[in-house]
């Protein structure tokens, strides 16, 4: 490790541990938090992310420019794994353009260690793509250029161009856990990145993350519903999903791009809500999103 580098003591924090599905994830022994909780890795990111996303149409599509995917929170890149397995089955696709951000690759470096790396669904090119990536911060090939930007965010997505992005995935921990990420100000930088028809996807349902997102300038949709599973406060695999609605969330610079839009009985019961905002919400909070386009 040269000393430009973050550090890297993430390793040190985390550990694999088994959810009461069944499925192998990573937990964050600092925030308690499990990556992918519910349902394990792969179809987490598959329900939450790719699908809703239309990963495979979009690099289907006849375009000569690369699909911009930004991977915020790498974690132990099931997220990351799963779009970049889509562009390598993808015939004649775009390419794709895959950018992860974390302030660690610890998890990542646990989960493609040879006793777990299956359980993550590292195997072959795959599992070849993401030891590049943490060994070289980068790796290319025919269908898909990955990169990592190691720091904090949201600060780290200033390195981004202005309307560069196209898809998003946003899966940081909970807003409980890290609420920096969940305020206007980081969906204000993301706004900035996203390009004309972009989506961001994410697995929080709470009021207070919509309405940062609807601050920030995007349009914002109900997304799939998340699995629930009993609470045990035995288990050591505490769920992170810390939502106060059990279905994700889809944010867009274009509402024709939502599935769901938010509507008025969305609008309604904001005014009733208690948790309503971010922590950096203005004021006059409530009346910046009742005039938001998508509620006209
Ligand atoms: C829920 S995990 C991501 C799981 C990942 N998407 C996957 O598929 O395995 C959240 C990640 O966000 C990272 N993170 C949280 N807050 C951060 C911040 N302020 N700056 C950079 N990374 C952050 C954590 O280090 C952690 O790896």
């Amino acid at each position: 490790m040269t000393g430009t580098r973050p550090t890297l003591e993430g390793a040190l924090d985390c550990e694999v541990v088994t959810t009461r599905s069944g499925a192998r994830a990573v937990r964050d022994r600092l925030t308690g938090e499990l990556m992918h909780p519910v349902v394990g890795p792969a179809v987490e990111a598959e329900r939450l992310y790719v699908s809703p996303s239309r990963l495979r149409d979009r690099l289907a599509a006849h375009d000569a420019r690369p699909l911009l995917l930004l991977d915020v929170g790498l974690g132990a890149g099931s997220n990351a794994l799963a779009a970049w397995k889509v562009s390598a089955a993808a015939t004649r696709g775009r390419l794709l353009e895959l950018i992860s951000f974390d302030r660690s690759l610890g998890a990542l470096e646990l989960a493609l260690a040879d006793e777990h790396a299956a359980d993550f669904g590292f195997e072959g090119a795959g599992r070849e793509a993401a030891r590049a990536l943490v060994r070289d911060r980068e790796h290319a090939c025919e269908h898909a250029r990955w990169r990592c930007v190691l720091g904090p965010l949201p600060d780290t997505l200033d390195a981004i161009a202005e309307a560069s992005a196209d898809v998003v995935f946003w899966d940081p921990f909970s807003p409980r856990a890290n609420p920096s990420l969940w305020t206007t100000r980081a969906f204000s930088a993301l706004r900035r990145v996203c390009r004309r028809g972009a989506t961001v996807h994410t697995y929080s349902g709470a009021t207070a993350t919509r309405s940062a997102m609807l601050l920030a300038g995007f349009a914002v949709g109900f997304g799939p519903s998340i699995p629930s599973i009993p609470s045990s406060p035995s288990s050591p695999s505490t769920p992170s999903i810390a939502g106060d609605d059990r279905q994700a969330t889809v944010g867009a610079v274009d509402v024709r791009d939502l599935d769901a839009p938010l509507d008025r009985r969305w609008l309604e019961r904001l005014g009733r809500s208690s948790a309503a905002f971010p922590a950096d919400a203005p004021a006059d909070a409530l009346e910046l999103v009742r005039a938001a386009p998508q509620f006209r």
